[in-house]
């Protein structure tokens, strides 16, 4: 049989529990000439993964989810596929990431075992066997047959042949176990070790191959079953710790798979550093691949914490290969344990070469961890605040680190918080403007580090959210901000609530830094020179709130929810109605408000206010309330009569004599509204 046509498909019922959930993973073509074999993978695209030479003529092939077998006329070869790479790649979308990897299906295949026999003729496998039918000539049979023995007789035990019948000698049935993925495994890892100090890309070669069965063995359909179960999952992950040491020790362009090999293995890092480090040996050299393994695995928020001997080890390998990365490594929880004073010292030695703010901000960080306030202010005075404050971007672990998935103030946070909150707020700003950190983050950072309760906002918050307004230019950004001042500012006033700590900025400063802050409208003033005294004490508060609603930044319409609380009876809350209601157009029943709650502002309103499109409110809505409130009131309010006077002064300026004289109440007091008259037709006589 010249030609062999094969089909392979590998399913992913390893990590189901019903065989009837089966879904098939990947399907395989395998191609036979006689002197040549293809295997294609069948997927959205058909790929040809390898190619494989027979050294002599092939008579049939079958291929296994671990191997390829091949029987020619003289021998049964077996060759290593690529099948598991393939198939694992189709299942797990994290292979060839940082998390996870597999060795490459392109990787060259080997022949692992040729084994002689008198002619094969016929194969086939069932489970972990191998069943092969041959048939040889009768002349010198006797002895062939003694020699393919010789050569069998390493594998004897695991061979039988039942010769059919003596008078027949040409037929025999062999059934071969093919070698436990185990101690196969093994003996490759074992001759793996021969290669280890010479040929680097052969030793990765092989510890591949032998990972790539246990992957195999892995994936089988009979895997849960499988008395081996624990032993494979110990092997590969053996395996992956083993690709990782060749990757972290020899130089190869392949040393970032150091670190998902390493992953994949389970070992902690300290353990890694065992395997890697020889003790006392200060003029050992790091490869690449294991300071990009380091790198990435104290970078991350890992929860294992090194000890002090192994952590100030990392300090002495990074100090030797990459001395910049030291404060972004001493930053790491997994460092929480080195000595501060040998960091320093390292520090100190690196600053020399190459200074940083940041470095200086890792000292700082360091003298408080030691208690030294010497050293941390003599560090804090390097810089002005600005730079710091920046600085922190370089290294937001300097201020919050991760702890068992929770963002923690650090030591250096506390410490900024009682003695420069103000550089605390700025770097937080500058973390946040550069995507360091989210608006939430930021609540849970200074309601952790204010120790206040999940529902109370501290004034440290504000303060950041003040201090953002000035700087941020993310209209969803200030929006949500808007209105969280907004609604603290309310929450504050209502509950007549003074702000734990003073305020990093005044009003003035607001009003004077940024647009979201307007000038208080003057009629607002006015309200709150009449208003009763006891609001003194929130008047920051209170004139934050009228500054942003005299300003054109906040939406009005989403902003009166969070209004509601403040009480329509007392002076703030009449502004705030006031102010809104102008914001959005609504004069009329501003006009109304102010006229029943404070009717001496109603005039100064007007002249603030009514200009442009809505001046002709003056004589349509002011002029006929203020008749009609008069009216109502007799002459005992002169507070109406003078706004009454007033407004007819400036009607009587603004109209012709027939419009003014259809506006005056046909049981007006003639007395009254003649001097007005008189005012109206003289300025028309003079122009
Ligand atoms: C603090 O640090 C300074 C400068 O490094 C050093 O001179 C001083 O001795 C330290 N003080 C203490 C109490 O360790
Ligand atoms: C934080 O608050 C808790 C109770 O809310 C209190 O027991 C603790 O003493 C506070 N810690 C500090 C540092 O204020």
């Amino acid at each position: 049989m010249p030609f062999s046509l094969l089909y392979l498909g590998i399913s992913a019922t390893a990590y189901e529990e019903t065989e009837n959930k089966r879904k098939l993973l990947s399907l395989f073509c395998f191609f036979s000439l006689p002197h040549v074999g293809y295997l294609y993978s069948l997927g959205k695209l058909v790929e040809l993964i390898s190619t494989y030479q027979y050294s002599e003529k092939s008579e049939q092939a079958v291929l296994t989810p671990q191997f390829l077998h091949v029987i020619t006329s003289q021998n049964l070869q077996c060759f290593t596929v690529r099948c598991s790479a393939a198939a694992a790649r189709g299942e797990d979308p994290y292979i060839d990431t940082t998390v996870k990897a597999c060795p490459p299906v392109t990787l060259d295949v080997c022949t692992l075992r040729m084994q002689l026999f008198i002619g094969p003729r016929a194969i086939c496998h069932f489970k972990n066997n191998i069943i092969l039918l041959t048939k040889a000539d009768t002349e010198d049979i006797t002895e062939r047959r003694k020699h393919t023995r010789r050569m069998l007789s390493r594998k004897a035990d695991s061979i039988k042949s039942r010769s059919n019948s003596e008078s027949e000698p040409g037929w025999n049935l062999y059934i071969i176990n093919t070698v436990s993925t185990i101690q196969l495994y093994r003996e490759m890892v074992e001759y793996s070790r021969t290669y280890e100090t010479v040929k680097t890309e052969s030793c990765i070669h092989l510890l591949s191959e032998a990972h790539l069965l246990v992957r195999a063995a892995i994936m089988d359909p009979h895997f849960l079953k499988s008395d081996e179960k624990e032993d494979l999952l110990r092997a590969f992950r053996e395996s992956c710790a083993f690709l990782g040491d060749c990757y972290s020790r020899f130089d190869t362009k392949d040393y970032h798979l150091a670190l998902p090999y390493y992953r994949m293995s389970g070992l902690s890092i300290t353990e890694v550093l065992k395997r890697l480090v020889s003790e006392g040996d200060e003029i050992q050299t790091y490869e690449r691949g294991f300071i990009f393994y380091l790198t990435h695995s104290l970078n991350e928020d890992s929860n294992e914490e090194l000890s002090k001997e192994s952590g100030n080890k990392v300090l002495q390998i990074f100090y030797l290969t990459d001395p910049v990365q030291l404060p972004d490594i001493l930053c790491s929880p997994s460092m929480r344990n080195i000595c501060p004073l040998t960091a320093v010292k390292y520090l100190q030695k690196v600053e020399k070469m190459m200074p940083s703010v940041v470095l200086t901000l890792t000292k700082a960080f360091l003298a408080l961890k030691m208690g030294n306030l010497t050293m941390y202010e003599h560090e804090m005075q390097s810089y002005k605040e600005t730079t710091l404050a920046c600085g922190f971007i370089g290294q937001p672990r300097l201020l919050q680190q991760r702890k068992e998935g929770i963002v923690m103030p650090t030591e250096f946070a506390v410490h900024l918080k009682e003695m420069q909150p103000g550089l605390l707020v700025a770097a937080t700003v500058a973390l946040h403007e550069n995507s360091k950190i989210e608006l939430e983050e930021a609540d849970t950072f200074f309601k952790m580090l204010c120790n206040s309760s999940e529902n109370t906002i501290p004034q440290l918050l504000v303060d950041f959210w003040e201090a953002l307004l000035v700087v941020s230019s993310q209209e969803k950004i200030l929006q949500e901000l808007l209105l969280r001042v907004t609604s603290q500012y309310v929450w504050r006033i209502s509950k007549k609530q003074l702000p734990e700590t003073k305020p990093l900025k005044t009003t003035e400063d607001l009003i004077n830094s940024c647009s979201h802050f307007g000038l208080i409208v003057p009629w607002v003033t006015s309200i709150m020179s009449v208003g009763c005294l006891s609001d003194k004490d929130y008047h920051e508060d209170i004139s934050r709130l009228q500054s942003l609603l005299c300003s054109q930044s906040i939406n009005i319409a989403s902003a009166l929810p969070v209004l509601e609380p403040l009480t329509e009876a007392d002076s703030v809350g009449l502004t705030v109605r006031v102010l809104c209601n102008t914001r959005l157009g609504k004069y009329e029943e501003a006009i109304d408000q102010l006229l029943s709650r404070c009717p001496d502002v109603a005039v100064f309103y007007a002249q603030h206010e009514l200009k442009g499109d809505s001046q002709a409110l003056w004589w349509n809505k002011l002029l006929p309330e203020l008749c009609k409130r008069t009216r109502l009131t007799g002459n005992n309010c002169p507070v109406l009569i003078s706004s009454l006077k007033e407004t007819l002064s400036m009607v009587a300026m603004e109209l012709e004599l027939r419009d003014f004289l259809s506006l005056l109440p046909e049981d007006g007091t003639a007395a009254f509204f003649l001097p007005h008259l008189l005012h109206c037709s003289q300025r028309k006589l003079l122009t």
